[in-house]
């Protein structure tokens, strides 16, 4: 919604909304916007820096900093969310690190 080459043009900021289906997992990724995500409906799980998953439900924030590896789960609802990116908001540094362990999933 908010963003470079969004309809509100911004060179500072990225903002839009997410929605995650129930039992789903967004990968572990990492990017140069530090990012704050404030939930709307439902609930899901944060994990950081390949740590264990942490809730967080409706009118929470949940937060990654520069470059910190972060990872979503949902469960058995959706996941409705607000988000914004910060500082280094080129999508040039996103990517995804799928090759890294996640908690939930002991490696084989
Ligand atoms: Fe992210």
């Amino acid at each position: 919604m908010v963003g470079p080459a969004d309809r509100a043009a911004s060179t500072g900021i990225r903002f839009g909304t997410f929605l995650i289906a129930p039992n789903a997992l967004y990968p572990r990724h990492v990017h140069g916007a530090e990012e704050l995500y404030l939930i709307i409906a439902g609930s899901g799980r944060w994990s950081y820096d390949g740590e264990p998953y942490v809730r967080h439900g409706p009118g929470e924030f949940a937060h990654s900093r520069s470059w910190q590896p972060h990872a979503i789960r949902t469960g058995d609802e959706a996941l409705l969310m607000a988000w914004i990116w910060m500082g280094d908001i080129s999508l040039n540094s996103y990517r995804m690190e799928a090759d890294l362990p996640d908690p939930e999933r002991p490696a084989s």
